[in-house]
């Protein structure tokens, strides 16, 4: 586990601290009221990581609740709550986890992670768009603190901003996170160097430099994370004992631009071109060699983007998302083809950024509907992004027409809680029937159950 804080008696005004590095003291405790102290040390809180601090703690027991607090300056901060894995080559039985993404801060309120805590998840997985980059827009339900940002003190102030609300706050001390970016913690729809907006290689490299260092210094990463120049590694590798392994994915840092265009689009012969890449080749080979040799039960793979093929037009000819994988057709169907031939044990794709539900079976196939699953995807909708949604987007009994691997789709707002055991995985999906304003109920519109051995999603 990573322990976090940030020192910010100011938070959204550069963070209020002096150009000095800070002593922070911390203890961790098998108790909540913090009496049975197993460990405790001091980190530095420094100004050149805008005095935030990431300790990461060794030594501890495998597979157990722990609670932490920080102390400097006279202050103490509020006590958290945080875990540790099962123990590598331990079965464990049960595995609970929440996946989340897309939480526009101006779209409405973060009531999900309040009906997410109220579940006592294991684990939060965030799939991205942890902070969008934009400016206030008048009449929204809330307002950003700035233009479009830019800088690093930009940056900073953004994440600080985000780190206001309370019901952010609270799950983050009520569970550990394993967090991946996607392109607003950037600029919208970026590709490795490529800018959105009329910059320069050279401008959205600084600018990426200065996002990905507010980032690092806002989440609880390790020290292998720590930003180099404009580059941060964050593909990593997390086990959950022999039960789940979670293979988390950046398909934006090294990716090659959106063929044809941004979008939706008629694929264009640039889609099948095979130096076209989501992930780079390090980080390809890398899945590969992280899948290939994972002996778990769940082969998770937490990532950006909608892998499944999703044709939006009803029909001859084909309309697809340019900045999902479907842009990408080489780059795909070498991991579809990977997990099938390698027979990866049990492959479930977790998904954000499009602030939508959707259930997909993964193929190698996608035209015949009776080809067997390789895998299954489950894309979560947005926490707030896109405002109070519907119930489903228009069209939407042409795409369930057009695609026989699309199983369900649900254009709330919400999140997606998992039990993982060595027999199944169940997926529960959560919405709320609107975030404009706080206080809404949450509903569970749709289950399904992935039997280990057999892949394919089935009704729960
Ligand atoms: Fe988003």
């Amino acid at each position: 586990m990573v322990l976090w804080t940030r020192l910010a008696p100011k938070p959204v005004e550069g963070g209020g601290m002096p150009d000095a590095a800070v002593a922070v003291e911390w203890r961790v405790a098998e108790d909540e009221g913090m009496k049975r102290v197993v460990k405790k040390g001091t980190s530095m809180a420094v100004p050149a990581l805008a005095h935030s601090v990431h300790v990461e703690v060794a030594g501890l027991r495998p597979d157990r609740w722990y609670w932490y607090q920080f102390r400097a300056g006279g202050e103490v901060s509020p006590v958290g709550r945080t875990r540790t894995a099962p123990a590598a080559g331990s079965m464990p039985e049960r595995l609970r986890y929440a996946f989340a993404s897309c939480q526009h801060w101006e779209s409405g309120y973060f009531t999900a992670y309040e009906h997410m805590a109220a579940e006592n998840p294991d684990l939060v997985v965030h799939l991205g768009d942890y902070i969008y980059e934009g400016s206030p827009k008048p009449g929204n339900p809330r307002l950003h603190n700035s233009q479009e940002i830019v800088t690093l003190s930009d940056y900073r102030n953004r994440h600080a901003l985000y780190k206001t609300d309370k019901a952010l706050q609270n799950m983050h001390a009520w569970a550990p996170w394993i967090v991946t970016w996607d392109d607003h913690e950037v600029d919208n729809n970026y590709a490795g160097d490529i800018a959105e907006d009329k910059q320069t290689r050279q401008q959205l490299l600084e600018r990426r430099a200065s996002a990905y260092q507010a980032y690092y210094e806002h989440m609880p990463l390790r020290a292998g994370a720590t930003p180099k120049g404009s580059g941060m590694l964050l593909y990593r590798n997390l086990s959950w004992g022999g039960l789940a392994n979670f293979t988390v994915l950046d398909t934006r840092q090294y990716r090659t631009d959106q063929p044809c265009g941004d979008g939706r689009k008629a694929p264009c012969k640039e889609v099948f071109d095979p130096a076209a890449t989501l992930l780079g080749a390090e980080q390809h080979a890398w899945m590969e060699r992280q899948l290939g040799s994972s002996r778990a039960v769940w082969n998770i793979l937490a990532q950006q983007v909608l892998m499944a093929k999703l044709d939006f037009q009803r029909g001859d000819g084909e309309l697809l998302s340019m900045d999902q994988w479907s842009g990408y057709e080489a780059c795909r169907n070498r991991v579809l083809q990977f997990l099938d031939q390698r027979k990866i044990a049990n492959p479930v794709v977790i998904t954000g950024d499009i602030h939508s539900n959707w259930a997909c079976d993964l193929k190698l196939d996608w035209r015949d509907g009776k080809a067997p699953a390789v895998g299954v995807e489950l894309v979560g909708t947005s926490i707030t992004s896109g405002g109070d949604g519907a119930e489903a987007m228009k069209g939407i009994d042409d795409v369930y027409a057009e695609n026989p691997h699309l199983k369900w789709h649900s254009a709330r707002r919400g999140y997606v809680s998992c039990v993982v055991t060595p027999k199944q995985t169940r997926a529960d999906y959560r919405t709320l029937p609107y975030v404009a304003k706080p206080g809404a109920p949450v509903q569970t519109p749709r289950s399904f159950v992935v039997e280990a051995g057999r892949a394919g999603l089935q009704n729960a």
